[in-house]
């Protein structure tokens, strides 16, 4: 007897698109043939529909703090979107305040998403103080499983920084110890000149966000950080690419040896900076900004390439009410835009209905890659047997606007409203349990866990 029969929907792995009967046992998917009956405790007839892998978003803030507030989703809020939006896994980042271990930073966020996480969570770790006396705690944490490690080349003003020469010691520890470090990739001495110069000449206006941190600003920052990576043959992994001239940087950085991951995220794919240009434009402030149309048809044309390996959101939404609190000026604008539940619909829509990428890249780029990145795939990532049960169905011929009082996180507002999105998330599955069934979240007790990784880089 299975626990869960899945009939008759069209089952999308990075081969190809079958027809298959999808059986879950214990959490894990116990068969996947193109005949099966059962019998089975629930069965889908997913006629017509897609059955995709559980999607990851390899890049959340849950209730961080910025700029004297905290974005509004906590583990609880956030996680019900993800689910809503096909996502059963989150990896979201700590918080090391000032003077903090790392492990204590690890501990308190373990803290915010036990027990209250409806998906699973893996966590990435954060080095934002006093990144050389940190260096000793590295090998334990990922001998625990955390092997992602995240620094910022910007945001010196708000203690976040680490220098060039603390990069590449965090680097180096990093990979010598099977980790794998992630970068937010800004020029801070650019960032700190062109805001400085703005603000100067009283320019306040959310447009001056992008002219402040620039695309060259990314460019220049990935060109010296996969140079240094370079020198010490570690991998890389760029967060948030935005732009041309980042990707170009890139490539030209992979082309003299270089190893990068790239990542880019939703609202570089489908918005431009246009939005700044809106009377309510203070609301679209995220880091790196929105970017130019160019930008867009790069970044998608890398997205079909395989040149970019992870779209994931930056999920760190505020409301429209702490926005607002910035007075509409671009530098005191909290940064950050919601997108866990708008991911994968989003991706669906623009790509693959619009005929930019195929459903192969796409389950690529939101489930297995992001698994291998990060030493999920042993359990996560795809759908075949003995992976856990993490299954989105989706039904490709509704169409739906999307409204933000239909979304489930906490933001009263969606960088996307208006956007017709090619489909409905029906059911979202996580190892066998239905946290959304025909559209409504289900999920009555938590039960997402904490996923910790294998290391060793995987590419
Ligand atoms: O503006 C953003 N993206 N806020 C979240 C923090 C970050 O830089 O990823
Ligand atoms: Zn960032
Ligand atoms: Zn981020």
């Amino acid at each position: 007897m299975f626990d869960l029969l899945i009939k008759n929907g069209n089952v999308v792995t990075p081969a190809g698109t079958r027809r298959m009967q999808v059986a879950v046992l214990d959490g894990k998917i116990h068969a996947l043939e193109a005949e099966l009956t059962g019998p089975a405790r629930k069965t889908i007839d997913a006629a017509g529909k897609l059955v995709f892998p559980g999607f990851i978003d390899a890049h959340t803030h849950m209730g961080i703090p910025i700029m004297n507030t905290f974005s509004v989703d906590d583990f609880e809020s956030g996680s019900v979107a993800a689910a809503c939006g096909g996502v059963t896994t989150i990896v979201d980042f700590t918080v090391q305040e000032p003077g903090q271990s790392l492990h204590e930073s690890v501990a308190t966020r373990l803290e915010k998403a036990g027990g209250k996480c409806h998906v699973d969570y893996a966590l990435h770790v954060n080095v934002t103080d006093q990144a050389e006396a940190r260096l000793p705690e590295i090998p334990q944490l990922i001998e625990d499983g955390f092997r992602a490690f995240k620094v910022f080349s910007t945001y010196r003003q708000a203690g976040m920084m680490v220098t060039w020469a603390q990069f590449r010691q965090v680097l180096q520890t990093v990979d010598a110890h099977g980790g794998l470090l992630c970068l937010h990739a800004e020029d801070n001495d650019l960032v700190e000149q062109e805001t400085a110069r703005h603000i100067s000449s009283g320019d306040l206006a959310a447009i001056f966000h992008p002219r402040s941190r620039t695309a060259e600003a990314e460019a220049r920052a990935i060109a010296r950080a996969a140079e240094i990576a370079r020198e010490l043959d570690a991998a890389l992994y760029i967060v948030h690419l935005s732009s041309r001239a980042g990707l170009e940087a890139a490539l030209e950085a992979r082309a003299r040896g270089s190893k990068l991951f790239l990542e880019t995220c939703p609202q570089y794919l489908v918005l431009t900076e246009e939005c700044y240009l809106r009377k309510d434009g203070h609301l679209w402030i995220t880091t790196p900004p929105l970017r130019r149309e160019e930008d867009v048809e790069a970044l998608w044309q890398a997205l079909a390439d395989g040149s970019i390996d992870v779209v994931a959101t930056d999920h760190c939404p505020f409301t429209v009410a702490q926005k607002d609190a910035g007075g509409g000026v671009f530098h005191q604008t909290p940064n950050g835009l919601p997108g866990v539940e708008t991911l994968f619909p989003l991706l669906y829509t623009f790509g693959v209905a619009q005929g930019r990428i195929s459903l192969s890249r796409l389950v690529q780029v939101l489930a297995g890659n992001p698994a291998r990145i990060f030493g999920l795939s042993p359990h996560k990532g795809g759908i075949s047997k003995g992976l856990d049960a993490d299954l989105v169905i989706w039904d490709p011929e509704q169409t739906v606007e999307i409204k933000a009082e239909q979304l489930h996180g906490k933001a009263d507002w969606s960088p996307y409203s208006g956007l017709t999105v090619s489909g409905r998330v029906d059911y979202t599955i996580l190892r066998g349990q239905v946290l959304v069934e025909e559209g409504r979240f289900r999920g009555e007790s938590v039960v997402g866990q904490l996923l910790r990784a294998q290391k060793g880089e995987q590419r």
